[in-house]
């Protein structure tokens, strides 16, 4: 992951809230119902600012908007380098408000600065800056086929895409769907999470001063049933891509059947995060304390199981709980807060019910289980021990700081339990032995495997899930192909 290295001393001012409107057609607009929706600062649980509340009539205007700058105008006629150059363009100017969006990210979401500085905004400019790079080299093949013709395949935009996306990374997940998007010449009508709209909002400002033509990026705040929902069933829309829970992408699958939409989800996880005997511990104490606690748990990566082999249980819990009770919990524009609070009441409601969940299981709580503090939607880093696999803490995603350790006896016992659940986004080993990474890595059903290391994302990387976790792959080359139609052009010689 990306390293800020300067650390500044004093707390990061608020930022100035510049946009709450939707986006439509290279315009600010309020809604056309006049309505607006509050989002509020978890850390205070006061309001920030009331956001344009999006539904149909304003997804149908955007959708119109991002159709006419498909098939006529600047967009279309523009190179594949010109568009990688303003795509270029947005990523520099992201980079010259750095902190300004750091700081309102961690407003509006509540994440740590630290973590904003140091993960958020710089892997959404490594992910815009790599997608930039791709937009002139994407071509068909030429292809020898039988007979006296001329074969080709042309790779051509797959048209106006719908993308829906939540509010763990709201940047971030901003940039993995503009990047291959944008460098595909698609055309998009984004819904950020109602929880967090702000970043995404500064975003598309930031792409009109970069010089992206109107109605290329079409922003609209709202709901997910309203405007969420408008844009799964709009006919003008060719793709939707979704990030969020699988329950939901159940619902946009069954709404996006009537007009055949492509679609494309990357979803929740349970992943399992594995400690052997013969592993470096410092380095895997403390990759496991990462790989779950980081930005409050809510990654859908998140290594919330994590397979202690028997024999090194007891060091392994001793150490952890140390951690956790070391870890600064606080206000999250101060740069030394480690965690801040969880999004909103909805999830900090959901994660105290998985809490007492685990303790009526039998589950021994060794760390925290309680709120912190009594403002803001602050949990206490939570470990639970004496876990087994068909509890609800063991099964459900819980999208909070809250680990479950299990106990192993040996690979053989361990691979069928890492693999007894319905998701399979990521999965990480920690061992000195080579052969036994490997074979962990081939056998474990999870799309992602990290080994001695967690989360290390980067954007020439692929990332998606097996099973529930997810259909297609975003970043990497493979991220680019569901933002493509493939053309084949057949010519008769003679
Ligand atoms: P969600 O899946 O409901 O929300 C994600 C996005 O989908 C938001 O923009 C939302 O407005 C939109 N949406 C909701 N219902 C929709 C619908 N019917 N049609 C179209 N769009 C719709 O997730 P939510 O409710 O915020 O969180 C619930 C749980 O989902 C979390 O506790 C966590 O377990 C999981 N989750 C997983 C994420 C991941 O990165 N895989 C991200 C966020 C949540
Ligand atoms: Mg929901």
């Amino acid at each position: 992951m990306a390293t800020v290295t300067e650390k500044p001393s004093k707390a990061f001012s608020r930022p100035k809230i510049e946009h709450t409107d939707c986006f439509i057609d290279g315009k600010w607009v309020p809604a056309k119902s006049g309505k607006t929706f509050a989002t509020v600062c978890p850390a205070t649980e006061e309001k920030i600012a009331d956001i344009a509340e999006g539904d149909a009539a304003d997804v149908d205007a955007a959708v119109k908007a991002a159709r006419k700058a498909l098939e006529s105008g600047p967009w279309k006629s523009m190179s594949a380098r010109q568009r990688g150059r303003l795509m270029f363009k947005l990523a520099d100017l992201i980079e010259e408000n750095f902190d300004e969006i750091a700081a309102l990210e961690s407003l509006d979401n509540g994440k740590p600065i630290a973590d904003s500085r140091a993960a958020d905004v710089p892997l959404v400019i490594q992910c815009l800056r790599y997608y930039a790079g791709y937009a002139d080299k994407i071509h068909g093949q030429t292809i020898p086929i039988d007979g006296n013709y001329f074969c080709y395949t042309r790779k051509e935009p797959v048209g106006v895409v719908g993308q829906i996306i939540p509010w763990n990374f709201p940047l971030l997940m901003a940039a993995w769907k503009w990047g291959p998007a944008l460098a595909a010449g698609c055309t998009i009508v984004m819904k950020p999470a109602e929880q967090t709209p702000l970043t995404c909002l500064k975003m598309a400002d930031l792409a009109q001063r970069a010089g992206f033509p109107p109605g290329v990026i079409n922003v609209i705040p709202g709901f997910g049933p309203t405007a969420g929902g408008a844009i799964v069933e709009h006919r003008g829309v060719d793709k939707v891509a979704f990030t969020g829970e699988h329950l939901t992408a159940q619902i946009i699958m069954r709404n996006a059947a009537e007009s055949l939409k492509r679609l494309t989800f990357e979803l929740g996880g349970k992943s399992p995060n594995v400690i052997f005997n013969d592993a470096d511990m410092d380095a895997a104490i403390k990759g496991a304390h990462f790989g779950l606690y980081f930005n409050q748990g809510q990654c859908c990566c998140a290594g919330s199981r994590v397979f202690v082999q028997e024999d090194i249980h007891d060091e392994f819990v001793s150490r952890l709980t140390a951690m956790n009770r070391e870890r600064r919990i606080g206000d999250p524009l101060d740069p030394t807060t480690e965690q801040g609070p969880q999004v909103d009441k909805a999830q900090f409601d959901k994660i105290m019910g998985l809490i007492e969940k685990g303790k009526s299981e039998g589950a021994e709580c060794v760390t925290g289980g309680v709120r912190h503090g009594d403002r803001g939607f602050f949990i206490e880093p939570t470990l639970f021990t004496n876990v087994s696999d068909d509890m609800d803490i063991a099964q459900k995603e819980i999208f909070g700081p809250v680990m479950s350790v299990l106990k192993f006896k040996n690979m053989d016992d361990l691979v069928t339990r890492a693999n007894n659940t319905i998701f399979g986004l990521a999965a990480a080993v920690w061992t000195r032995d080579i052969g036994k990474a490997h074979k962990f890595a081939a056998s474990v059903r999870a799309g992602t495997v990290w080994v001695n290391c967690y989360d290390v994302f980067d954007a020439a990387a692929p990332f998606g899930g097996f099973k529930m976790s997810g259909q297609g792959r975003e970043l990497g080359e493979e991220g680019l192909k569901p933002y493509l139609e493939t053309k084949t052009v057949t010519i008769a010689m003679d």
